[in-house]
């Protein structure tokens, strides 16, 4: 474990930097269930992870030592589990900050979680909590940031920082910005701006009050976002009428 020089109160103070790992949510949840905890702000870093997961089950793929793969461990016991949502909108509009510093507002938060530039992905978000009776007890909050890999095979909906700015950069400046950002945003949560939060994460949501296509129990169907329960259900007028929509009953078409 290495101490920081970053200038926050506890996001990034203690850092592991692993060469290899299969991720770096697993090695939290490993440093979880056998010793003390880690740090509150501790995050985990890996230059290359061989099983990094994504959501859904999905796998999360990386370039070795091209990109921010990184788990941070937080506290979250103020956290009403019912709110749980919250916390996925702090560290979307952490990233969100993170990355506008380079983009100057392109940048879009795709529900429920996703960085977007234009209509590519640049940033996954997994996080993992536990719950401890009505409130989350801590969280493991797992980033994925595509910084300098320019080749992703097939998929034409992935870009990264390098790709949209033809240059590369220093994965540890990054890291340290994104640990400020968090820290901030995490801080305002505490500090009870959730419905500030709640605001700030529509307005720079991806196709919010757009009518758009979406797919719906494999039919292509025209849409348009106008909001987001406090469970993190996605509501679409279809028709003049307002649905909700849970994570897996609803796909964008890019
Ligand atoms: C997604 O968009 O599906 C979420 C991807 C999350 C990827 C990050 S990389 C660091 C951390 N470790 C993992 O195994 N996954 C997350």
């Amino acid at each position: 474990m290495q101490n920081n020089t970053f200038p926050t109160l506890f996001v990034g103070q203690n850092i592991e930097k692993l060469a290899e790992v299969d991720s770096t949510n697993n090695y939290l949840k490993l440093l979880l269930s056998n010793c003390e905890p880690p740090a509150h702000g501790t995050v985990i870093m890996a230059v290359k992870q061989y099983a990094g997961r994504g959501q859904h089950g999905n796998e999360w793929l990386s370039a070795a030592g091209k990109n921010l793969t990184i788990s941070c461990y937080l506290k979250t016991d103020f956290i009403h589990a019912l709110n749980q949502f919250n916390l996925n909108k702090v560290v979307s509009l952490a990233v969100y900050d993170c990355l506008n510093k380079f983009f100057n507002d392109k940048c879009y938060i795709k529900w429920p979680n996703d960085i977007y530039v234009g209509n590519k992905k640049i940033c996954g978000i997994l996080i993992e909590n536990r719950i401890q009776g009505q409130y989350l007890k801590d969280s493991i909050i797992g980033i994925g940031i595509n910084v300098n890999q320019v080749f992703f095979g097939d998929n034409h909906h992935i870009t990264s920082l390098a790709t949209e700015l033809k240059r590369q950069f220093d994965l540890n400046e990054l890291l340290k910005t994104l640990c400020i950002c968090l820290e901030k945003r995490f801080l305002e949560l505490k500090k009870g701006f959730s419905n500030e939060q709640h605001k700030m994460y529509l307005e720079n949501l991806f196709r919010y009050r757009v009518t758009s296509a979406f797919n719906i129990q494999n039919t292509l169907i025209n849409g348009k976002i106008t909001g987001v329960d406090d469970a993190g259900r996605l509501k679409v007028e279809i028709n003049g009428q307002e649905k909700l929509f849970e994570m897996k009953e609803i796909s964008f078409i890019l």
